[in-house]
């Protein structure tokens, strides 16, 4: 395991998928690195690639909105990142391997931060964190346990702009969310 300095430069010099050939930035991740909730994204858009930080584009005005709902803040008490840290053209879903490639500094990031609850944001994150035939329709909102850490996943803020009629459900899985990190005794 790598410390954060030493993973983020390892990070920023990354080749291990072809996703470096079209990148302006890799989005490693931004937040409070000692979090107790940490949220994670598919990968970066053309927004996070042009600047390098993690959901600023429109899904990530509208994340920031959510988590505003249950007292969280991206820059105090959460910590944001995402599976892949390259932007996949065009905004394709990141490839199985471009996930293979990428995912051990997730798993370096979940090692340093330690968070007590982690959230995957849609489909992709909840595929790999929770399980490979996740049914983000059928499953959102959920908890599991692993490790020690309570993992459940919500629609991706992408998903609630094309269609509103997700958001209520979202709202529940918000105040869960809420509820999870007080049952855990989490400082935020
Ligand atoms: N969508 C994601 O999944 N991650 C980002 O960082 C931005 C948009």
């Amino acid at each position: 395991m790598l410390d954060w300095n030493s993973l983020k430069t390892v990070c920023s010099r990354c080749t291990r998928c072809c996703l470096c050939q079209t990148r302006h930035h890799v989005v490693f991740g931004a937040g409070n690195e000692m979090a107790d909730i940490m949220f994670v994204g598919e990968g970066p858009g053309e927004q996070e690639d042009l600047t390098g930080e993690p959901f600023v584009g429109p899904a990530g005005k509208l994340l920031d909105d959510m988590l505003s709902i249950i007292d969280l803040d991206r820059s105090v008490n959460c910590y944001i990142c995402n599976i892949v840290k390259c932007r996949p053209p065009r905004n394709r879903d990141p490839l199985e391997t471009e996930q293979d490639a990428c995912i051990d500094y997730l798993r370096n990031q979940v090692a340093l931060v330690r968070p007590k609850v982690i959230v995957c944001l849609g489909r992709i994150a909840a595929m790999r964190l929770i399980s490979q035939d996740y049914r983000i329709t059928r499953q959102h909102g959920q908890w599991v346990q692993r490790n020690g850490v309570w993992i459940t996943a919500i629609y991706h803020p992408s998903a609630l702009l094309r269609d509103v009629t997700k958001r209520p459900e979202t709202f529940d899985d918000l105040l869960s969310i809420r509820e999870k990190l007080r049952q855990v005794g989490a400082r935020v």
